[in-house]
């Protein structure tokens, strides 16, 4: 089979790494891509926000089979445009992808579809959100409305905070995501991320990861992207993740379709598991960053053929394999991020990882064959183990040895599964 994949991070590296592997592939593209993929399939610079311009290259090279990685091309509707041409897409139509693309869409079907997450209102002006606000009292949440690269939530802990984010909000912080901002409950609790395929119909759960937002060791700091993540995530027991499946993916798997747009690729559902049970936060409508990385290095079965079911509608006829082991993953960052910071600053030398680990590149280039860092997130060092303390002894063990000498990263990933094992 002849593969596109779109992208460019540590998550599609990882998706490269597995896809590559599959007896299924023929010929094997990615774009953009970066240095670690370049291993695995060949690199084409497309610009991806020019959908012409992917379509074009599917036609010129007979891709049978398109991956889309991020978010952005599926809420700019890339997926509906390469079925137009016949291609077979792994990834929500835009309609769907609303589902990450609007907290306020998330939020309308949680409530039709009585689906447990915190009470919230819609709001496109200040003065009304900043009444709302005094009136609920703190914690409370503010949120824009639209795509703002996660960092578009304040989890307010006074009423000041709060209505502080409703005027960055309103007077463009977060550009035209701001427009609409959905303030809600705030839910306390452990988070926790699960994945589920979808083909429009049927459902294939995947596994459960646990990612660490902030950017300083103990969960302090502000939030980035994920600063690395570990797979499974312990609080999500086989009855966590029943009740996930029937309070929140089936109604919504139901209510895509009732709406018309069945929705099809990966649920990525942002939980927190509160004194009730499982709670919504979010839903993302493509693997996490860098959760995908853990998922894969588990992932005992082909992946190909998953990601084809779920573009064909026949989830039903296929299963997954998973490793018991936990794997854990550490993003290394450019220092600064995920405020600014310096590009192109020479990463010497990266370690040989041996079975069961692997050194996923998000931000990485190469000029002048020096392999440099141009990213915040720019590489993400992985390892398995019998237990998720082996697994951060060996993935920190080959951290030591990236010679990146503007790289940081938090030494305590993992901390969670940790003191639960030692308990
Ligand atoms: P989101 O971009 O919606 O995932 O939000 C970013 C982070 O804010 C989440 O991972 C949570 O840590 C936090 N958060 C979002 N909504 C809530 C909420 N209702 N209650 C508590 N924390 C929240
Ligand atoms: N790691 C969180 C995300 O991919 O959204």
């Amino acid at each position: 089979m002849k593969v596109l994949l779109i992208g460019s991070g540590g998550r599609e590296h990882a998706l490269a790494w597995k896809l590559a592997q599959s007896p299924l592939m023929t010929e094997f593209y990615t774009a953009p891509g970066n240095p670690g993929i370049a291993e695995h399939a060949t690199l084409v610079s497309l610009d991806v926000e020019d959908q012409e311009a992917v379509a074009a290259f599917c036609a010129e090279k007979a891709i049978e089979f398109v991956v889309v990685g991020p978010e952005a091309p599926l809420v700019a509707g890339l997926a509906d445009r390469l079925r137009t041409d016949g291609l077979k897409v792994f990834g929500p139509s835009a309609a769907a992808a609303q589902l990450e693309g609007s907290k306020g869409f998330t939020k309308d079907i949680c409530a039709r579809y009585n689906i447990p997450t915190g009470a919230y209102q819609r709001f496109n002006n200040a003065p009304k959100a900043k009444a709302y606000i005094r009136a609920q009292g703190a914690p409370i949440v503010v949120k824009a409305d639209g795509l703002a690269a996660g960092k578009g939530v304040t989890v307010a802990m006074t009423v000041e905070e709060a209505l502080a984010a409703v005027d960055d909000c309103f007077e463009g912080a977060f550009g035209s995501a701001g427009a609409e901002v959905v303030i809600e409950a705030y839910l306390d609790g452990e988070e926790a991320s699960f994945f589920c395929l979808c083909d429009g119909t049927n459902a294939l759960p995947l596994v459960t990861a646990q990612d660490h937002k902030r950017v300083g060791e103990g969960d302090t700091g502000v939030n980035t992207g994920g600063m690395g993540a570990y797979s499974p995530a312990p609080v999500m027991t086989t009855e966590m993740i029943e009740r996930t499946m029937q309070e929140i993916i089936e109604p919504t798997i139901r209510g895509m379709a009732e709406s018309g747009h069945p929705f099809s690729g990966v649920f990525f559902a942002g939980l927190m598991i509160t004194a009730k049970g499982p709670e919504l936060i979010e839903y993302n409508v493509r693997f996490g960053d860098p959760e995908c990385q853990v998922l894969m290095m588990r992932l005992k079965s082909d992946l190909l053929p998953l990601l084809l079911a779920a573009a064909e509608g026949t989830l039903d006829q296929v299963t997954a394999e998973w490793s018991d082991d936990p794997a854990l993953t550490v993003v290394m960052a450019s220092k600064g991020y995920p405020g600014s910071y310096e590009k192109n600053t020479p990463i010497r030398s990266l370690p040989e990882a041996g079975e069961g680990a692997k050194v996923f590149h998000a931000g990485t280039s190469l000029k002048d064959g020096q392999l440099v860092a141009t990213g915040g997130r720019v590489l993400n060092v992985t390892a398995t183990g019998r237990t998720v303390s082996e697994a951060q002894s060996r993935a920190y063990a080959l951290l030591d040895k990236v010679e990146w000498e503007n790289g940081f990263y938090r030494r305590d990933i993992g901390w969670r599964a940790i003191e639960r094992e030692k308990a």
